[in-house]
């Protein structure tokens, strides 16, 4: 390997496996960063985008969504970053000393996607040129929790999040509990209750013995108030319909996947909402709020309100990715981020 080349994963056609194999290093543009991975990880769109080609525009496709790592190089006209310094993707975000790569490289997807489900404005039709009902995709419009506005602003009001072992859900509850929200009620299989609660979920539901036709009822044993705010990470038609039967009247849905209930974009009769957030803030709709994101991360990583994902790395490099993409794309990882070191390849 030429030392201006490196190993990478690539998919080399649509729905073709994995393959480790070589790519040049490339020179930073204007404005932007050359980073040197320390630790990549998994999320349920790799297995999409591996299996289906979603979002990937031509091939051998490098994927992967989160990464952190040192900037190795700087751009022409980049400030505020220097050669060394320690940062997560999303976009570039600096980690504080007290947590490592594995954990850093936990947040960007998942935290993008909590994050937007809940300030993002809300949706409508064609508001930028996404794919089918991505473009409808918005948020909940909450003020954030960070603004004088919306700290604290939901004292008293419960929040249901299912999925409170996933990442997204993690961090969904987090921002719940900067919000002020509470009973913060969760579905999670028991094993991973402790998780959820360190997150500040006051409640865990096991989904294996609670079914989500049973939901509701469950939710009504903890909480008489009524529900003004749903975000339904899981998204099976099953939760989309018990999350709407908790909801609220005005009260807002935010769903991972396509809607099955409610109207996209639109109140229902009830004046309840469902949204369909979109986790990425590269779009040019979503680089205001981005901004205003990426902009306080550092500072709640750094209060410890809030917190990455408990990691699992995998072993062998880029070559114990695909596995590990597999048994996301499975169902089979249970409250940890998969993490890979691409340092470590043979
Ligand atoms: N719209 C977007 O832009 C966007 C962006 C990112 C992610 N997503 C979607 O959001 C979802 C979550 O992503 P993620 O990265 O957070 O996933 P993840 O961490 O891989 O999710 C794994 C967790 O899901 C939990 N789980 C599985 N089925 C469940 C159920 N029926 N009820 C409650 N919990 C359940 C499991 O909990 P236990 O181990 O406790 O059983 C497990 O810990 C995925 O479907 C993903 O495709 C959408």
């Amino acid at each position: 390997m030429s030392s201006a080349s490196q190993k990478a994963l690539l998919i080399p056609s649509k729905g073709a496996e994995f393959e480790v194999g070589t790519r040049s290093i490339p020179k930073p543009g204007p404005g932007e960063v050359l980073v040197k991975l320390h630790a990549a990880a998994l999320n349920p769109l790799d297995n999409i985008m591996q299996k289906y080609g979603l979002f990937i525009e031509s091939y051998p496709a490098v994927p992967g969504n989160d990464g952190a790592g040192t900037v190795e190089e700087l751009g022409e006209g980049v400030i505020g970053l220097q050669k060394g310094d320690r940062v997560a993707r999303g976009p570039l975000t600096a980690i504080p000393s007290k947590y490592s790569f594995d954990e850093a490289a936990t947040i960007p997807l998942g935290f993008a996607t909590a994050a937007l489900g809940l300030y993002d404005k809300r949706g409508k039709h064609g508001r930028v040129n996404l794919p089918s009902v991505w473009s409808a995709a918005g948020g909940a419009e909450l003020p954030t929790p960070w603004s004088a506005a919306g700290r604290d602003k939901y004292k008293g009001h419960p929040a249901v999040i299912t999925g409170g072992a996933s990442s997204v859900g993690q961090f969904v509850i987090q921002l719940a509990k900067l919000s002020g929200f509470g009973p913060i009620i969760t579905t999670a299989s028991s094993r991973n209750a402790e998780y959820a609660k360190a997150a500040g979920a006051t409640h865990v539901i096991d989904y294996n013995t609670t079914s989500y036709a049973d939901l509701p009822a469950a939710v009504a044993k903890i909480t008489s108030t009524p529900v003004p705010l749903i975000y339904d990470v899981i998204a099976s038609p099953e939760s989309q319909k018990a999350s709407w039967a908790i909801l609220a009247p005005k009260g807002t849905l935010v769903v991972s996947h396509d809607p099955v209930v409610g109207k996209l974009g639109e109140e229902a009769e009830d004046s309840k909402r469902v949204e369909l957030v979109w986790g990425s803030t590269t779009d040019s709709d979503w680089h205001e709020i981005g901004n205003d994101i990426w902009a306080h991360l550092t500072g709640l990583l750094e209060t410890g309100a809030v917190k990455p994902n408990k990691v699992e790395v995998l072993p062998d490099g880029l070559a114990g990715i695909p596995a590990g993409v597999e048994r996301v794309g499975q169902g089979k990882v249970s409250g940890v981020k998969l993490v890979a070191h691409p340092q470590e390849t043979a």
